[in-house]
Parts: C-alpha cells; structure tokens; sequence
C-alpha cells in the first residue's frame, strides 16, 4: 500500500503521466477516493498554480478546481487578467481526502506523509511542464515545496527564487469561501487578486 511514486520520474508526456497516477498507491487515499485527479493545462504553460487537493466535486468530475474554490479561482484570476487557459493547475495531492458524515463527504487536510507520498508526481508536472511561475495556494501547497517550516503568513505575495524558478505563495481560494463577513470576504479577495498580479507580473 505504500510504494512511493516510482514511475514519476521517468514519465515523458502529460498523457503517460496521468496513466501513471492513476496506478498509484503511494498512500492510502485512492483506497477512497473516486478517482486521481491530476494536473490540466497546456504543456507549454509558463504558469503553473497548485492547490491542496481535489475537493468532492473534482473528485467525482476527474478535473481541477471545477467545484465553489474552483468558481472563486476563476473570478480572481479574470480580475487579475490572467487566462485560466494558459495555466498549468493542479494540486499538491492528487487524491480527495474526506470523513463522511451521513452522505455528506467532507474535506480534510492531507497529512504530511501523504503530501510527501505525492510530491513525485507535482515534480513530474515541474518537470514536464517547466513553467517559469508557480503560484502555490494555500499553505499545503507551500509546504510541500519549501517545507514544513514554511509560514505562509510572512512570506505571502513575495517572489522567491527557488531551483531556477519563480514561486509565490498566498491564500487558497477556499479560505476566502469560509470569510463570513462580506465586507472582509471582499477584502480578502482583493488581497488574493493583487497576490495573483504578482504571479502574473512575475
Ligand atoms: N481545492 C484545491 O486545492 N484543488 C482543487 O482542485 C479544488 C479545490
């Protein structure tokens, strides 16, 4: 059940990287899961955000950000003039991690091991896609690049330099869906819009 992700690093296309993930069982979250949720875009992108994880509607539709988080991503991403179809997006876990409660089937953050467990195949997407950029939503995202010690608080919306590419971290879109109050839900927006920017100008 917990073989890693050894095919990842020989993979040459998109299209044999997804058979790949689909055979996966680095952890145990395909033993639930619907199906592996792997990265879309084109293979040229110079732009490449990564989420989370697949939520419950990814899930059962097999493609990235289409659920409310992916709705929200969309918006921001028109605000801050970026196309959705020139980015690379994808997540940092390819498999929905859920507790069901009577039918409902709700989210829970991957551990730390199965963010560790996926991360071949978010180095497969880097490699293959080569993008200049990587926005990386949510602090899951971020750790799973810099690191555990990684906090997103301080260095949010800053360009890094990293392994010859350009990363910047910010809030995941889902955040601002549990902001209650209007007035500081539209504020949070505008500050993930102006992080998108950065992305964009970066
Ligand atoms: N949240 C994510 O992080 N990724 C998705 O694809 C959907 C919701």
């Amino acid at each position: 059940m917990t073989e890693p992700a050894d095919a990842a690093p020989r993979v040459r296309s998109l299209a044999a990287l997804r058979r790949a993930e689909a055979t996966c069982t680095g952890c145990e979250l395909q033993e639930h899961a619907e199906q592996v949720v792997g990265g879309e875009g084109p293979r040229t992108a110079r732009l490449m955000l990564v989420g989370e994880q697949p939520g419950d509607r990814e899930d059962r539709q097999g493609h990235v950000f289409v659920g409310p988080a992916g709705h929200l991503l969309d918006r921001a991403l028109a605000e801050a003039g970026i196309a959705r179809e020139d980015v690379f997006l994808t997540n940092a876990v390819k498999h929905f991690r859920f507790r069901e409660r009577g039918k409902r089937r709700i989210h829970q953050s991957p551990t730390v091991r199965q963010v560790r467990a996926c991360h071949p195949w978010l180095e497969a997407e880097l490699r293959l896609v080569g993008p200049e950029v990587v926005g990386l939503l949510g602090a899951v995202a971020a750790k799973s690049v810099f690191g555990q010690d990684f906090r997103l608080t301080d260095r949010r919306g800053e360009i890094l330099e990293h392994e010859g590419r350009r990363w910047v971290a910010t809030v995941h879109p889902s955040s601002l869906l549990r902001t209650e109050d209007s007035a500081e839900r539209e504020a949070a927006f505008e500050a993930f819009v102006g992080d998108l920017r950065v992305v964009a100008g970066a």
